[in-house]
């Protein structure tokens, strides 16, 4: 299959879809990739690591998509993309139609396949192509965290793990979810007394266990919040409830009982936030203070991090390109439901119910293009 890996041209996305190693496996299976000039420099890697590889390096991004008959990127397409998409091209990337109307008609209109990470599904319905950036951003919550602790970001001033005789930091956790259980093993790490918040006593029993001595588990309710927040020195928001606006966990008049300096870290922003106040930041200005509580909002936190965030995604990604390349894409997603899953839009019909449901768009069965017989 031939394959493009364009770079990506969203304001501050520096990840690539496709490393080196990943150019080589695919060269391994036969394929010819070309990847667009410039696509990995965000990530650390030239193009001549690429040309190592295998891969042949097109000028331009009308170039990457003109010769391709499947697209691998990272983020959805942007409006100046929407025209270089050909009909029956695989594309293999993030798109999250639900929260663009433009997007999905933009799609249906260019009549291409349009495969969506964020709803590849396993059967025991994690969603493996969003778990990666869910570490990567839980582990850097608490690095962000620790930074607007220090004085000079107006933070309270404190070493999340104390030293000699002075008392660590508290580190709260709401959700012991991939977000939630990556912050509460960083901060523990760093000597921290961290607690972890959440609804399920089953996954608080599982964390129970396997979480070192400095991380209890608290079931998550108002009243225990409200305790919990006038002690804490850093807050992490890691909840989901799938489908939904993550509930406001932390309201307004909580902020008056917590301590100045506080620092309230809401990784579910993507999602609308689970603190009253929160609103979406960016990585160029990340913070802002309400009631003496410094906030940090940023919707893309894995950006900041390329290089990681680009590894984590490919190493999950590449398997399933490698299915859709060495199969196609229609015998790929009969053989391998997981995949069927990620199927959203298919020469103009919207074949995912939650994009079809946003939109109120007409379902199509995902069967009549997959030749597969309707179950009823
Ligand atoms: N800002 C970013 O850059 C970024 C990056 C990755 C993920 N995220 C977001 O982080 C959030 C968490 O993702 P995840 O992968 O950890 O999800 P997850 O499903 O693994 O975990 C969510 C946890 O929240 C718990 N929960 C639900 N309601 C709760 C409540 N009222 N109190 C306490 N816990 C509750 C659930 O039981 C679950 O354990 C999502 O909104 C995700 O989109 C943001």
């Amino acid at each position: 299959m031939i394959i493009g890996v364009p770079k990506e041209i969203k304001t501050n996305e520096n990840r690539v879809a496709v490393t080196p190693a990943g150019v080589a496996e695919l060269k391994k299976h036969g394929h010819q990739v070309y990847v667009q000039a410039g696509a990995g420099e965000g990530s650390g890697f030239a193009d001549k690591t690429y040309i190592q590889a295998g891969a042949e390096i097109l000028p331009t991004i009308e170039a990457t998509y003109g010769i391709a008959e499947m697209i691998i990127k990272v983020k959805e397409p942007i409006a100046s993309e929407y025209g270089l998409i050909k009909e029956n091209q695989l594309v293999f990337t993030y798109f999250h139609f639900a929260s663009s109307e433009e997007l999905t008609h933009a799609m249906i209109k260019s009549k291409a396949i349009c495969l969506a990470y964020e709803t590849v599904e396993k059967s025991d319905r994690s969603l493996p192509l969003l778990v990666p950036m869910s570490e990567v951003a839980g582990r850097m919550s608490i690095q962000a965290g620790a930074k607007y602790l220090e004085k000079t970001h107006k933070g309270r001033g404190i070493l999340l793990g104390g030293v000699a005789g002075v008392k660590p930091a508290n580190v709260l956790v709401l959700g012991g979810g991939i977000v939630g259980t990556q912050a509460a093993k960083m901060a523990a790490g760093l000597g921290a007394n961290v607690t972890i918040m959440d609804i399920s006593l089953a996954r608080l029993r599982y964390l129970e266990d396997i979480m070192p001595t400095n991380v209890d588990t608290l079931v998550s309710n108002e009243y225990n919040i409200r305790e919990m927040v006038q002690s804490a020195d850093l807050i992490i928001g890691g909840v989901l409830i799938p489908g939904a606006k993550a509930p406001r966990l932390i309201t307004r008049d909580m902020l008056s009982t917590m301590k100045p300096g506080t620092v309230m870290v809401d990784v579910a922003i993507d999602q609308g936030g689970c603190f009253e106040t929160s609103k979406p930041t960016t990585h160029a200005d990340p913070v802002y203070i309400i009631d003496d509580v410094v906030h940090y909002c940023v919707a893309n936190m894995p950006g900041a991090v390329p290089y990681t965030s680009t590894l984590a995604l490919t190493n999950s990604t590449l398997p399933y390109a490698l299915q859709l390349a060495n199969k196609g894409w229609k015998k790929a997603c009969r053989e391998n439901h997981e995949l069927q899953l990620g199927l959203n839009v298919i020469n103009g019909d919207v074949v995912y119910n939650g994009v079809a449901e946003a939109w109120n768009l007409p379902l199509v069965d995902v069967n009549n293009y997959l030749e597969l017989e309707t179950v009823h």
